[in-house]
């Protein structure tokens, strides 16, 4: 099973490619815990907390569709824009090969 690149841009801009599992059933947020990256992941990815939230700056559109729960969540980040998700609501697959995702919770402003 081959794995899929992601590329992570971090707080300070950097961008990191990290490969990604497709077949572990495992969440874009906790790809991103196992990589380090600071997500806190207070609810324990049910779409409650935010602290997941990133903007997908390529690929967005290879994406499913959000859930009512992602949108409800979503709906309240004041610095939410057209293409952010929060990471625990996205399985890795094979469509996400390529993308690149900005972590964006530092900006939720909760
Ligand atoms: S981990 Fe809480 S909303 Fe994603």
């Amino acid at each position: 099973m081959a794995d899929i690149k992601i590329r992570v841009q971090d707080y300070t801009g950097e961008i990191k490619e990290i490969e990604a599992p497709t077949d572990m059933n495992l969440s874009l947020m906790e790809l991103l815990k196992a990589n380090e990256y600071p997500v806190l992941a207070t609810c324990g990815g049910m779409a409650l907390c935010a602290t997941c939230h990133v903007k997908v700056e390529e690929g967005f559109e290879k994406l499913s569709e959000s859930g009512d729960n992602e949108l409800d969540m979503i709906d309240t980040l004041p610095n939410a824009e057209y293409n952010s998700r929060l990471a625990c609501q996205l399985r890795l697959n094979d469509a996400m090969d390529g993308m690149l995702v900005r972590l964006a919770a530092d900006e939720n402003d909760l």
